[in-house]
């Protein structure tokens, strides 16, 4: 008799295109009005996470977190961008992606959003939210059937591989850091309550007793506003953050000095992009209303730019240079954040990268990484090149559009620059920089691990950003892109 258990396939071949067995596929499993259900609840889920590791880069001081958080965040975008295509498979719209799944999941995500502490912050992020949704992601993979629900099991699996390696980032780091001692009573008092109001993150778990959700959870660090806070903020390993005593474009571009400490000077430039994804961030999270993949193009290049700052941090140790002997100024991204608009930041970047494109940008730079015989260098410069294409093709799509045409808009990235003056004279009267020369010691520890004597001409290097910005216009700050 035929039966799911003994149904033979062709000479025993794989049976079901390899997605499931008879048995497993015999299984009703959820119909379509429960996977659109789940799915949108997951949706809303990496919305918000999204939204809270973006918002909360800019004043994270733990240059760790700050790139841990540009990535997860663009894992999230990512998910998000898949979890609206399927759902759009399943249903005519309107989809009613907007809408909030239900009142206890939004406190939720409010509260973690305004947790006061990074250690509270990291709690409330990996050990509930990240932990809960894993758990309701493995209910839907267990329960949809594997033959007809195949696509959305498809990019469940993956989001799951993908979240697993964001809670194992997120664990080690509430290890390193400790957890915060009031995390158990926020999260007994507020966080788990909310969870079980809301049934979990799909909307069916029972985790017994019923909560009424006004009533009984008060909110507790959300309970005014959240305000987003556009301060970039370093750890104590980076110190003089208004330093622009040395300017590396000018040093690069000189034709008189060597390739070998110019690729120095390139991991400096790399690791000084840091205040590209504290500045990006400020445009994701006050940029509202925008079709999802915008906000996903830009996660995707904050995550870059945070890649192109480890790549210095990279090089630097890979050459055996301590970098923190660098002054790495935060000038860029405090000013563009508190003193221009999301337009006029967005502005300057696409200005900034646009210029990247030319013959002396990128490509030169990756000569430079060639020619300095360091085969990392060549390697990071290569790559470092390739991104800032898609960079300037995204700005394409989201920038020039506004403008009449691309000119008005590069006219106008020009003009923004522009509004940002040097404050060169004006930190140092204010006193808070001398604007030292830092530039020997990071050469100094370099040639000693070369073996090498160093450069007179080189080790002299004293050019400052005095009246410059870094396209060697004669005003303005320094920049990256
Ligand atoms: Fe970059
Ligand atoms: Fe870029």
């Amino acid at each position: 008799m035929i039966s799911p258990q003994t149904y033979q396939t062709y000479k025993n071949l794989p049976p079901l295109a390899g997605v499931a067995t008879h048995a497993e596929a015999a299984k009703p499993g959820l119909g379509i009005e429960e996977c659109v259900s789940r799915l949108k609840r997951f949706h809303y889920a990496f919305k918000r996470l999204h939204e809270i590791f973006t918002a909360r880069i800019t004043a994270e001081p733990i240059y760790e977190l700050k790139t841990g958080f540009a990535h997860h965040a663009y894992l999230c975008a990512e998910h998000v961008d898949a979890l609206r295509t399927r759902i759009g498979e399943m249903r005519e719209p309107p989809l009613g992606l907007e809408e909030v799944p239900h009142p206890a999941l939004e406190v939720l995500f409010d509260e973690v959003r305004a947790a006061p502490t990074t250690r509270l912050l990291l709690s409330g992020i990996y050990k509930c939210i990240v932990d809960s949704l894993l758990e309701a992601i493995d209910a839907y993979l267990r329960e949809t059937n594997p033959l007809t629900d195949a696509p959305s099991r498809r990019l469940l699996r993956f989001a799951h591989l993908e979240l697993s390696d964001i809670r194992k980032f997120g664990e080690l780091a509430i290890e390193a850091l400790e957890p915060a001692p009031e995390w158990i009573g926020w999260r007994t008092a507020t966080l788990d309550p909310l969870l079980v109001a809301a049934m979990g993150f799909d909307g069916v778990s029972q985790y017994g007793g019923a909560i009424t959700l006004t009533t009984d959870i008060p909110r507790r660090f959300s309970a005014t506003p959240y305000v987003y806070d556009p301060i970039p903020k370093r750890d104590e390993r980076w110190q003089d953050s208004y330093n622009q005593g040395v300017n590396p474009e000018a040093f690069l571009y000189d034709p008189a000095m060597p390739s070998k400490p110019k690729a120095l000077m390139m991991l400096f430039k790399r690791i000084r992009e840091i205040d590209v994804p504290e500045m990006m961030a400020s445009i994701l999270t006050e940029t509202k209303g925008k079709p999802w993949k915008f906000y996903r193009d830009m996660s995707r290049q904050l995550w870059d730019e945070a890649r192109h700052a480890m790549m210095g941090e990279v090089g630097f140790v890979a050459l055996g240079v301590d970098w923190t002997k660098a002054r790495i100024t935060h000038n860029w991204s405090l000013r563009l954040n508190t003193e221009c608009t999301p337009t006029e930041r967005h502005a300057v970047l696409y200005f900034i990268e646009q210029g990247l494109m030319t013959k002396a940008g990128k490509r030169f730079e990756w000569e430079v990484g060639v020619d300095s015989g360091i085969p990392l260098m060549a390697t990071i410069q290569d790559f470092d090149w390739a991104d800032e294409v898609l960079h300037a093709a995204i700005g394409r799509v989201w920038y020039i559009p506004q403008f009449e045409n691309i000119n008005k808009a590069l006219e106008y990235g020009d003009q923004c620059w522009a509004k940002i003056v040097s404050n060169w004279k004006e930190v140092k009267n204010q006193g808070l920089t001398n604007h030292e020369n830092w530039w020997p010691a990071i050469y100094r520890q370099a040639c000693e691990a070369w073996g090498e004597t160093p450069d007179p001409k080189v080790l002299a290097y004293s050019t400052t950003y005095e009246g410059k910005r870094a396209d060697l216009k004669e005003v303005g700050v320094g920049a990256s892109g």
